[in-house]
């Protein structure tokens, strides 16, 4: 913990002030820096160790945060579902307790459970990071998605922000949701009514059910994936439905500023919530979303888990 930082886990964006966002993304702009350098590391974690706990597959996620450990110096060792003894019917718990035994002072969780993550901080001595739990919240790819924003747009004022897509089963959407309303953005969301939360207005949002009037106007156009691993039921006709009434298009992307930020939290499903035109535009900003990630997961780790109390990256 760090007097900036007055948090000891990272389990959503809800929890946080405006200025620890700010703190996350000024941090993150710095590490950025260092991994544009030639020589790519930094010794400021050096004797700390770091679990990945991977118990949902990820490819951004989980290498980002190996990457960003290991620019910092720290030990990091990555366990997945498959290859871990919950496979074997070991409980969550145990499985982390018995990873904490080995004295640790991060644990980083994606679980498939809305809430994974809060049960582990009550009972875990290191740091908890929330690699996104469930449908809940998937922390960092908001603030990796507000530091690509700001990159681009200075700041979040006047800035008119449309999420698309399945907004009821999506965490980065409610992350992006929290922080970009902190931050001062306009946030509009768009999806189908089935796929709308119920009551989605009361966090600040102004809600649509068809795409064109929330991307018309906006700074920035976010495209969400259909999480079809997690719809228990029929949320819409069929794919090719949802790519017709909700997928952005080039027409679509036209309806929004000339130089509207167009991002993806990926894995994308191409042709169905985004044209390959669009995703591969020049607007896009797809991929920097994922060089950030690094820089963001840096800070992050750096605010959890380092020397309590500096204030500054140590140089190579
Ligand atoms: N955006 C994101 O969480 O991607 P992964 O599932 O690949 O980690």
């Amino acid at each position: 913990m760090t007097r900036s930082f007055p948090h000891r886990h990272l389990l959503g964006i809800e929890p946080l002030s405006r200025e620890d966002i700010v703190t996350v993304l000024d941090l993150a702009d710095r590490f950025y820096e260092i991994s544009e350098r030639p020589l790519k590391r930094v010794p400021t974690l050096r004797g700390k160790t770091v679990v990945a706990l991977f118990l949902e597959p990820s490819t951004r996620t989980r290498t980002s945060f190996e990457i960003a450990g290991k620019r910092l110096s720290a030990d990091v060792i990555n366990v997945a579902g498959s290859s871990s003894s919950t496979s074997k019917g070991e409980t969550l718990l145990d499985t982390a307790l018995n990873l904490a035994a080995m004295r640790l002072d991060a644990v980083i969780l994606r679980h498939g459970a809305s809430g994974a993550p809060h049960f582990l901080s009550r009972h875990l001595d290191c740091a908890v990071i929330n690699a996104g739990d469930g449908t809940h919240e998937h922390p960092t790819q908001a603030l990796l998605d507000a530091a690509t924003i700001r990159r681009h747009k200075g700041s979040f004022e006047g800035l008119t922000v449309t999420i698309v897509g399945d907004i009821l089963h999506s965490r980065v959407a409610r992350s992006n949701i929290h922080a970009l309303a902190k931050l001062g953005a306009t946030v509009k969301v768009a999806g189908p009514r089935t796929m709308m939360p119920a009551g989605i207005e009361s966090l600040g949002v102004q809600a649509f059910d068809r795409i064109e009037p929330a991307v018309e106007g906006a700074d920035v156009v976010m495209v969400l994936r259909l999480q079809l691993e997690r719809q228990a039921g029929a949320f819409f006709p069929n794919i090719r439905e949802y790519s017709r009434t909700f997928g952005l298009s080039p027409a679509r992307a036209r309806l929004a500023k000339p130089n509207c930020l167009i991002m993806h939290p990926g894995p994308m499903n191409r042709g169905v919530e985004i044209s390959p035109e669009v995703a591969d535009g020049e607007q896009s900003v797809i991929l920097e979303q994922v060089t950030y990630g690094v820089a963001v997961r840096m800070a992050v780790l750096y605010l959890l888990a380092g020397p309590s109390g500096e204030g500054e990256p140590t140089a190579p």
